[in-house]
């Protein structure tokens, strides 16, 4: 199942505090894939907190599946939309790792096993089967993410959001998180991820939200955002890597991937020496 998403003029302010987001209009269609870039502070959180009910507009609409968060329950919207919390510790809190990825299927009126079977599987696909009779403060901060995320993985919404899922994982956690998005779009299910990681922006999603200051600053195909240099500054986001790299060799490719650079590397001038940029 695949459902799309919808942001329109959306307002929030913290009660309060400030307005995080001001005036968000954003569509994400069923089984897309998108990343939302952008500085701390820029509203990114407070933005798809909206996605599960937790926040609630103080002014606009939000739009899962077509119909508006506001005449669901934050249950409701669960059976919908998986959350994948920046920090891993407000999500789980079962005695064992077993039991909280078992919690949410249950909850959804799987029976025991069903559950069981999707806990299974979903700790299988993070690489943390042999973990489910530990305690989650025996992981990680970086396992208990992973736990969060096969939590995630067991409830199989068609809307998946992710805040910061590479944030603290080191090169294995981050391939394991990778597989995960990859495996969930392919899957038809529609993908928003937050992220600081430009090159995991570049590689597996295809569009790209950058907000700063409570707005959508620039918003399109990754390579057509990533070429906004201008707005990526003032945004205080930086490129990524290959595609820095790209440019500083004087390249005309754009290239976003490994496989994209090395293909470049053929056609483009080799002989670095000689040149003076
Ligand atoms: N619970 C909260 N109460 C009050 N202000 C908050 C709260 N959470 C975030 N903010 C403020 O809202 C703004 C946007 O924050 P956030 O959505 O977390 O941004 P991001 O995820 O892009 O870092 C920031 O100014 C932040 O300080
Ligand atoms: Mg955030």
């Amino acid at each position: 199942m695949s459902i799309a998403i919808e942001f329109v003029d959306l307002h929030f302010r913290y009660p309060g505090g400030v307005e995080a987001v001001r005036g968000v209009s954003l569509t994400v269609s069923a089984g897309e894939r998108v990343a939302i870039v952008g500085e701390n502070g820029a509203g990114k959180t407070t933005l798809v907190r909206h996605l599960n009910g937790i926040l609630r507009p103080t002014s606009g609409t939000v739009l899962v599946g077509g119909a508006s968060t506001r005449d669901r329950s934050i249950a409701q919207l669960a059976a919908q939309v998986g959350y994948i919390f920046q920090n891993p510790d407000e999500q789980l809190f079962a005695s064992t790792i077993g039991a909280d990825v078992e919690f949410g299927p249950r909850n959804l009126g799987c029976t025991p096993s069903e559950a069981a079977a999707r806990a299974a599987s979903a700790l299988a696909t993070v690489q943390l089967q042999d973990q489910a009779g530990l305690h989650p403060h025996h992981l990680s901060p970086s396992e208990r993410k992973r736990v969060a995320l096969a939590g995630v993985l067991a409830m199989q919404t068609p809307v998946v959001v992710l805040d910061e899922p590479t944030t603290g994982q080191d090169a294995r956690g981050v391939e394991i998180v990778a597989g995960v998005v990859d495996s969930i779009a392919a899957q038809g299910r529609t993908v928003v991820a937050i992220t600081h990681d430009m090159d995991f922006c570049a590689e597996h999603f295809d569009r790209v939200v950058v907000m700063a200051d409570g707005l959508v600053q620039a918003d399109g195909d990754t390579r057509a955002v990533f070429d906004q240099v201008g707005t990526l500054e003032r945004a205080a986001v930086e490129p990524p890597q290959l595609l820095r790299l790209a440019a500083h060799l004087g390249w005309h490719a754009r290239p976003l991937t490994p496989a994209e650079f090395v293909d470049a590397s053929t056609r483009e001038p080799r002989d670095l020496g000689t040149r003076v940029d």
